[in-house]
């Protein structure tokens, strides 16, 4: 059977170093040719690869023991064509030599922890965090014999003071949610490499566009590639990047923790991301001027916006982001119940968990993510009856602002 032989069309773009900016990288950093000359990567929809004879299956086995199986896929779980052409781009985008890909956001927290940590370590974990990504630390890392400590976002002696002998991993997130804190990267590894420790962050909120993690010093950066990334509110996905060797050492064990991304998805994903630049510049601009508008209106009790000179991490998110995003937290005046009618009024933004896609969503984080506690239960964890999360999409800024305005003027 005669295969297409390998273009050599369209050589492979080089990831790192060459200059380009993000939307160049969107849509061409890590691209390679295919056997088809297609100008978008095929979708390679397989489960698992045949072999021509049981030699074909014994050289690969050979050349696999010796640590180099020459691009020849064994199973789907092991590795996919269009898996790698994303994970490639993605790679390209956060100017790291590698990235793997996953089903979701936590399943790439939970595998490369899982896959990083021995028995018997210990993590330290900022606060603020996904509310998930702490349930994981406190009950499931602890059950197998691995510590945590929580320390609150932007205390950075008591990230340091909490580094045991048996601190392996420093695990921050920025901006947070849902009150946007930014994290120093430059402090926080500073502290880990005097340390010696790893550091990884989740900056799913901030996208390679606002801030590369990688490029402060960070050793892993991990996304919930199910927001911005992928971008239209259709899918999950996670992803980690980081230095070769260390994004080779998670390879294998994705393979037997098991939470591989489909090749569809890994398609959406490489599509939804060639417009990210152009998605998260829009987003920035609709956050501050939406920040700004509520900042401004009677009806609002405070905003947290890094953009504005509000935020306790104003200093540190101009210094280190390019843009602030387009998520903007805030109190309406009034309880519970006037913030549940404000959010009921509003005619453009969705009722919806998630954030970062074409579509704005809106929650009240102390019924949509906090609901089975008490309302004391909540200000322990400072999670305010009155708090709206607001995810903008890519809608225009004016008529976000227009039906915000509407919304409030029809509350309590
Ligand atoms: C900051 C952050 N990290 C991780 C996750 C988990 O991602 P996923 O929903 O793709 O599993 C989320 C989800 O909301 C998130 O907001």
């Amino acid at each position: 059977m005669a295969y297409p032989t390998i273009s050599t069309q369209a050589p492979p773009i080089e990831p790192k170093s060459n200059g380009f900016g993000p939307s160049t990288q969107s849509v061409h950093g890590g691209r390679s040719a295919n056997p088809y000359n297609a100008v978008t990567e095929p979708i390679i929809q397989t489960a698992t690869y045949t072999f021509a004879d049981t030699a074909a299956v014994c050289a690969y086995k050979d050349a696999y023991l010796m640590g180099d199986a020459g691009g020849v896929i064994e199973y789907g779980r092991y590795g996919n064509p269009t898996v790698s052409a994303a994970e490639a781009r993605l790679a390209a985008l956060e100017s790291a030599d590698d990235a793997l890909l996953y089903a979701s956001g936590m399943a790439a927290i939970t595998s490369v922890v899982l896959s990083m940590l021995p028995t018997g370590s210990h993590i330290v974990l900022t606060d603020d965090c996904y509310r998930r990504t702490r349930e994981f630390a406190l009950t499931f890392l602890k059950r197998l014999g691995i510590g945590c400590t929580i320390v609150p976002m932007g205390d950075y002696q008591a990230l340091e003071d909490a580094i045991c002998p048996e601190t392996r991993l420093l695990i921050s997130e920025s901006p947070t949610n849902p009150y946007l804190r930014v994290l120093d990267m430059e402090r926080f590894v500073e502290v880990a490499r005097r340390r010696k420790v790893r550091t990884m962050v989740d900056a799913t909120f901030a996208t390679p566009v606002n801030i590369q993690p990688l490029a402060w010093g960070v050793d892993l950066v991990v996304h919930s590639a199910s927001k911005y990334l992928a971008g239209h509110n259709d899918l999950l996905a996670g992803v980690v990047a980081g230095e070769a060797g260390l994004i080779a050492s998670l390879r294998g064990p994705l393979g037997v923790l098991g939470g591989i991304i489909d090749p569809n998805n890994a398609n959406l994903v490489l599509r939804g991301v060639k417009t990210l630049a152009l998605r998260v510049e829009q987003q920035n601009q609709s956050g501050m001027k939406v920040a700004q508008f509520l900042e401004a209106h009677p009806k609002i009790e405070q905003v947290w916006y890094p953009g504005l000179s509000s935020h306790p991490d104003h200093r540190v998110a101009i210094q280190q982001m390019k843009g602030f995003g387009g998520v903007v937290s805030f109190t309406v005046r009034g309880g519970l119940e006037a913030t549940s009618r404000f959010i009921d009024n509003l005619q453009l933004s969705q009722i919806a968990t998630s954030l970062g896609g074409t579509e704005s969503l809106v929650i009240q984080p102390a019924l949509m993510t906090y609901y089975e506690f008490s309302p004391e239960e909540r200000a322990g964890m400072g999670i305010r009856d009155n708090l709206v999360r607001l995810a903008l999409g890519i809608e225009d800024a004016q008529d976000l602002i227009t039906d915000l305005a509407q919304a409030l003027a029809m509350a309590p």
